[in-house]
């Protein structure tokens, strides 16, 4: 039997420069799996608890020392000597540790380390890759990525009220295929920012955060700069918003502070459908707070039968938020990101619920990211469909688009079915 040895944990540096844990698992065997967590900024109000020790006098407040102790002195203490491929019983385990709704104590930045580092060791041990072990003889589909091309709300600070305007290479048959077009369009519209004197830096997600004039001179730049690198805007591309809602909303109203606007849920779901009229948009995110579910329930009403609704902070990767918003019709997917619910069992059960309903599920970075690749081979295990994992630059979110070149090198079977995905 192979069991866990050794646990350890370290503070490291994530994408904008802010400490984060790196964990790892030893087992009996040698095997090593290790880990970095990632970290948001405009975070769902019910996501698990990401535990910092708010010591002033370190990293400004931001060190994880006390989660990292976590790891080495608490979580170790109980799971020493188990079963290391027991991955549901392990992170069972962790949970009834911790014993609250969202890790309150243990810090879900801990518990996801040890989770990843586990997954990671066992798959070492028995020699086969992470989404091979993840997802068994299921996994068989490359996502289709959502590229995060402009930057505007909490991710820069520029004048764009909407957080991310993302092109989804739709009209290929090949992973690469669409990763190449994408990069094209991007340097594309480095070229015409350029020309047009916009600042051509980026945003803490890759993509480029110029000052523009409303938040649909975005749209319209993108779909110049796919025209421009030799793509035809709808048929080959569609374009995804994350609005990320909850960053706009205050007492019922949504500030627009980009355009001077003000407008209630109702008047923002029609500014959506004049936009989507308009544009090739086949995906919004956060169209609405996480506060405004009877919002959500029109948004859904009006929109749901016609492009996609991605519940971010809304459902916070929680199985029993999902369940709410199944059962209440709200949005028909889910972006899912590891670290807002604490551990992959969980992860995972959130995933087969959003499947087993018809939700789609979107495999997502944080805009704090590492080197850490695990996302990638997530989205594979489990056929998810579809991954965001930002602009194709800085290191941190090219990783995953490199796991995912490199699965589909090793792994010829591997489909990409973008052009049934919203069929
Ligand atoms: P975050 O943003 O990682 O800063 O929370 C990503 C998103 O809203 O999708
Ligand atoms: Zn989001």
């Amino acid at each position: 039997m192979v069991t866990i040895k050794e646990l350890d944990a370290f503070e490291v540096l994530d994408s904008r420069g802010n400490p984060t844990i790196c964990a790892k698992v030893i087992l009996s065997d040698g095997s090593v799996g290790s880990a970095i967590v990632p970290s948001g900024a405009s975070t769902g109000k019910r996501e698990a608890l990401e535990l910092r020790d708010k010591d002033e006098s370190r990293f400004l407040g931001k060190g994880v020392l006390r989660a990292c102790a976590n790891i080495t002195e608490v979580i170790s203490r109980e799971i020493m000597g188990m079963e290391a491929y027991r991955q549901t019983s392990i992170d069972d385990v962790l949970k009834s540790v911790d014993n609250t709704e969202n890790y309150n104590k243990l810090g879900a930045n801990a518990t996801l380390g040890v989770s990843m580092a586990l997954a990671r060791a066992s798959a070492h041990s028995l020699n086969i890759p992470l989404f091979k072990y993840l997802g068994g003889i299921n996994a068989a589909t490359l996502p289709v990525p959502m590229l995060n091309i402009i930057n505007g709300g909490s991710h820069a600070n520029n004048t764009i009220d909407f957080q991310e305007y993302m092109i989804m290479p739709l009209g290929f048959d090949c992973f690469k295929r669409a990763l190449r077009a994408s990069v094209e369009v991007y340097h594309k519209l480095r070229v015409i920012l350029d020309s047009k004197g916009f600042s051509t830096s980026i945003g803490d997600e890759g993509g480029f955060a110029p000052n523009l004039k409303n938040n649909e001179e975005p749209i319209v730049l993108i779909l110049d700069a796919i025209q421009k690198a030799g793509y035809k805007p709808k048929e080959e591309f569609g374009i995804a918003l994350d609005i990320a809602g909850s960053e706009l909303y205050n007492n019922g109203i949504y500030h627009l502070k980009g355009e001077n606007l003000k407008l209630d849920s109702k008047e923002l779901v029609s500014y959506y459908q004049k936009l989507t009229e308009k544009y090739p948009i086949v995906s919004i995110e956060d169209g609405l707070s996480e506060d405004d579910w009877n919002g959500w329930t029109y948004l859904t009403e009006k929109l749901g039968n016609k492009i996609q609704l991605v519940g971010d902070d809304l459902f916070v990767t929680n199985a029993a938020i999902l369940r709410k918003g199944i059962s209440q019709n709200v949005a028909n997917a889910i972006l899912i990101k590891p670290n807002q619910i604490g551990t992959i069992t969980q992860t995972l059960e959130t995933i087969r619920l959003a499947q087993a309903n018809g939700y789609k599920t979107v495999i997502s970075h944080r805009s704090g990211e590492s080197e850490d690749n695990f996302i990638a081979d997530l989205s594979v295990a489990v056929n998810a469909g579809e991954i965001k994992t930002g602009a194709p630059a800085r290191g941190e979110r090219n990783a995953k688009y490199n796991r995912l070149l490199e699965l589909r090198h090793q792994n010829k079977l591997l489909a990409y079915n973008a052009k049934t995905l919203f069929k």
